[in-house]
């Protein structure tokens, strides 16, 4: 069974969509007639500036039942929870390596967005730079209320309990292996259709999530566009008491509206959510000798400012056949300029034998020296290098250019494992020729 059932989509990365719910709902020839369809309201909803280079320009637009533009004030939302924005200063960002023990789920009634634990960050959402990386926990449906970050793209990971995304653009379900984007600005709900669910976010402040360029690779590989799945139009024509939060400039604000704002009738454009199952990965690694850079598994980029320097890099570990000869096939030592998080849906990571369980998180910032654990290291040394797949894993990084600066919560949290550093320990000295 196709992994995106139950609902139906469209294949592409980015691609111009043209998608309605009812027959008749989308204006031919123009975006905004003077008199539109069955009178529906039309919006443009922009994810990059007007602007923007062809290229890069990313808006579509929406034909709904009521103008997004009706709603009373916003207040703060009160519930306090561990979401965290950035700039990041909550507690001094420390250069030691960091690693988490699996979010438990909670034991509260709790829905998506009170499930948000922010974990880091950087950058500012004032700027329009950085990420933040939380995870979520959570146990209860959004029933009458949708939320929608102003603050920037939401990349989805869930690893444990489907998500259920109804969105202002259509739905999306996503399962554990998988993951959605939800554009900036859009309004989604998230139902739990295994009753929990827990995972990753990664919100990206900066320049939109785009498939990376392939360079010699050619044509064809890594994440191919047309498995990138993007939801027909669906709308509810519901005239009940619906909560509207948002995330804007790293606080949550509220408001209430007599309708449901997933109203949009059609649309047609290239910004929208969409989903993309990490199996259908062109895994590209060395059939020699040596261990790429692990840039060669990145499936979306995040460019900053600076040519081939990324915002953030979403990168993932995936089965894989491991063939190179006469090479130390784990990922090695190293130390990077760039800011490492990592996280594991399921299976267990090649560097590191124990203590990175699925749902946990590790952290690795600029210039602390990381790579396999002693069991690991000893265990690729001895190896015989024969054909070897490694199988049932999908670990994953998000990289940025900027140091990722824990939250308060990161550091205090009984989560943090504060033995981690021992996994390094006890290395023999080289022996060198007396
Ligand atoms: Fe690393």
């Amino acid at each position: 069974m196709p992994r995106d059932t139950p609902f139906e989509t469209m294949s592409g990365f980015a691609n111009s969509f043209a998608t309605e719910a009812v027959p008749g709902a989308l204006p031919v020839g123009r975006n905004s007639p003077q008199k539109t369809p069955f009178g529906l309201y039309a919006e443009q909803l922009s994810g990059s500036a007007f602007t923007a280079p062809r290229t890069e320009n990313r808006r579509s637009w929406l034909y709904r039942l009521r103008p997004t533009a009706s709603h009373a004030p916003f207040n703060p939302y009160e519930r306090a929870g561990l979401l965290r924005s950035g700039p990041f200063d909550e507690v001094p960002p420390t250069p030691n390596r960091l690693r988490w023990d699996p979010l438990p789920l909670p034991d509260a009634p709790t829905d998506f967005v009170d499930g948000l634990v922010t974990y880091g960050g950087n950058g500012d959402v004032g700027t329009g730079n950085g990420i933040a990386i939380h995870l979520y926990a959570a146990n209860q449906p959004m029933a009458s209320r949708v939320f929608y970050n102003a603050d920037g793209e939401l990349l989805l990971l869930p690893q444990q309990g489907r998500l259920r995304l109804e969105t202002e653009l259509g739905r999306l379900e996503v399962a554990p292996g998988e993951i959605a984007v939800v554009p900036r600005g859009v309004r989604f709900r998230v139902l739990l259709p295994d009753g929990t669910a827990r995972g990753y976010v990664c919100e990206n402040y900066g320049a939109l999530f785009k498939l990376p360029d392939l360079g010699p690779i050619g044509a064809n590989g890594l994440a191919n566009p047309r498995d990138f799945l993007t939801p027909v139009a669906w709308f509810e024509d519901v005239d009940e008491r619906t909560e509207v939060v948002q995330k804007y400039q790293g606080r949550l604000w509220t408001t209430t509206l007599d309708h449901s704002p997933l109203d949009v009738v059609a649309w047609h454009g290239n910004l929208a959510p969409y989903k993309y199952d990490l199996a259908r990965f062109n895994t590209i690694n060395t059939v020699s000798f040596d261990h790429p850079d692990p840039s060669i598994f990145t499936v979306l980029t995040a460019p900053s400012e600076i040519a081939g320097t990324a915002n953030c890099d979403f990168v993932i570990f995936p089965p894989r056949w491991m063939v190179a000869e006469d090479t130390f096939r784990p990922p090695w030592f190293h130390r990077n300029i760039m800011n490492e998080f990592m996280g594991l849906i399921h299976g267990a990571y090649d560097a590191k034998a124990g203590g990175f369980a699925p749902g946990g998180a590790s952290l690795h910032n600029c210039m602390s020296g990381h790579g396999p654990d002693r069991t690991s290291y000893e265990r690729a040394v001895t190896a015989d290098l024969k054909p070897h797949k490694i199988e049932n894993t999908m670990a994953f990084m998000f990289e940025s250019r900027w140091v990722i600066r824990p939250t308060r919560f990161a550091t205090e949290t009984p989560l943090m494992q504060l033995d981690y550093d021992d996994c390094w320990a006890g290395f023999a000295k080289a022996d060198l020729p007396r």
